[in-house]
């Protein structure tokens, strides 16, 4: 008999197809036990009648537990009424273990729960689906870079220094190297690699030990940075405005069921089409003073500040040339006003926060040493790095991608955790 995964039952109606899965629901009405059978593809009603099968098996199907792991015959019948639009009139069941008490059942859990069990709740309908979206995105990122001829280039995860501030480092011993760092950012990696290749990005898992305990952060998240040799402020948002109006509208047309399942409200997402607002961040200031907001020109916005923002428009923002000194050694100065950066943040609406931070680099030696000096970061870490303006320095630009804020922002979620196997957070590195 013909092994079948669920989402290819439409093109066996009328035949008899084996399904390996787990059981996902059960029922029982007199003559009918209703057996809900998931297997990653899907979710199929297989119906077992009293008479058309064993009275050993017709008990069976009665008897076995929640997630228990079992094999089903029967044959495949057209059914409108069904998720799939079809139903397994089952013949057969071979129960490969009978799962007794698993923890997650349909009632409520609380979240703590539900994460000390995340290696379970993984299975649940609904993080299954945000899961296929996850990795939707993941691909959608790549294929948009790759058509672009951009090269992937994986930067190291353990390193010799710091990238986006000293603060964060989650710190490691490094045999007689003395001590080496967690990657909070591939991107001056990304930099050399701009410079070998023209077009780079990266993607992979970056770590900041955050002491924040927020629903926006993670200490473990994967980024994708792109890189760009001969690019500037504008081309860098040009490029992050078409990478996300191409992720967003990938998922909606790609990721339409699992959206359904999440109850996610499309029409939100449908507007994520260019061009996004492009405002300074002396117009966002504006644009708080207007709604009442007491901020002083010179702090980094916070959640609050950023749903104000984003309040105003109906798709993402981009905030540009931001104030220098709440920003990176590595940002280059706008030539026309040296106390901002040439600096982007594109904050996602609905308050789902900053997705992408990016920027012009710095690329002229004298200017990043004093940066340096300034940010008082040891120069000799950083040789390699200023070599980059020793030989064929050019204006280059780039940007990082939060993948899991880029998840949670799309699926609706109220926190990061959900948006990655796997959380590791302050207070939770298991399982
Ligand atoms: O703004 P960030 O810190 O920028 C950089 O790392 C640059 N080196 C990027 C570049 O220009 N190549 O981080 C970029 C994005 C943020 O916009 C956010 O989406 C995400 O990474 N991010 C986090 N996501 C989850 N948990 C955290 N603790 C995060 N910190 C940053
Ligand atoms: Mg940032």
């Amino acid at each position: 008999m013909q092994k079948v995964f669920i989402n290819k039952l439409k093109d066996f109606v009328g035949q008899e197809v084996t399904l390996q899965g787990w059981l996902f629901n059960k029922r029982s009405s007199g003559k009918i036990r209703f057996v809900i059978l998931r297997d990653g593809t899907g979710y199929v009603q297989c119906v077992f009648f009293k008479g058309n099968v064993s009275e050993e098996i017709f008990e069976l199907a009665d008897k076995i537990g929640q997630e228990s792991s079992i094999i089903v015959t029967g044959k495949v019948k057209e059914d409108s009424r069904q998720v799939g639009g079809v139903e397994i009139d089952a013949t057969g069941l071979i129960v490969i273990q009978d799962a007794k008490d698993y923890p997650i059942t349909p009632k409520e859990h609380g979240p703590e729960f539900l994460l000390d069990n995340r290696h379970l709740w993984l299975r649940s309908k609904r993080q299954v689906a945000i899961m296929r979206i996850r990795h939707r995105i993941i691909k959608a990122i790549r294929d948009f870079f790759d058509e672009r001829d951009f090269v992937l280039m994986d930067p190291p995860i353990l390193t010799p220094n710091a990238v986006e501030g000293t603060s964060t480092l989650f710190e490691t011993p490094y045999f007689d190297l003395g001590n080496a760092y967690l990657t909070q950012s591939g991107q001056l990696y990304a930099e050399a690699g701009a410079m070998a290749h023209g077009k780079v990005y990266t993607f992979g898992p970056t770590f900041r030990a955050e002491k924040s305990k927020t629903k926006r952060h993670l200490t473990e998240f994967w980024m994708c940075e792109p890189e760009v040799a001969f690019a500037d402020l504008n081309d860098d948002m040009d490029l992050a405005e078409s990478m996300l109006e191409y992720i967003v509208q990938t998922v909606l047309r790609e990721r339409a069921e699992e959206l359904k399942i999440l109850e996610r409200d499309t029409t939100k997402l449908e507007k994520v089409v260019r061009p996004f607002p492009r405002i300074s961040y002396d117009e966002a200031v504006e644009i708080l003073h207007k709604n009442g907001v007491n901020f002083e020109w010179g702090n980094d916005f916070g959640a609050p500040d950023e749903s104000v923002i984003v309040q105003q428009f109906d798709r993402p923002v981009m905030v540009h040339r931001y104030p220098a000194e709440v920003k990176a050694f590595y940002m280059k100065r706008d030539p026309e006003n040296p106390k901002v950066a040439l600096a982007v943040d594109v904050l996602a609406p609905e308050g789902y926060g900053e997705i992408i931070g990016g920027s012009q680099r710095e690329d002229s030696l004298d200017e990043l040493l004093s940066r340096i000096k300034e940010h008082n970061l040891p120069q000799e870490v950083f040789e390699w790095y200023l070599d980059l303006r020793r030989y064929g320095t050019v204006p280059h630009a780039g940007f990082g991608i939060g993948l899991e804020r880029t998840v949670s922002w799309i699926c609706g979620l109220d926190h990061l955790r959900e948006a990655i196997p796997f959380p590791r957070m302050i207070y939770r590195n298991t399982p």
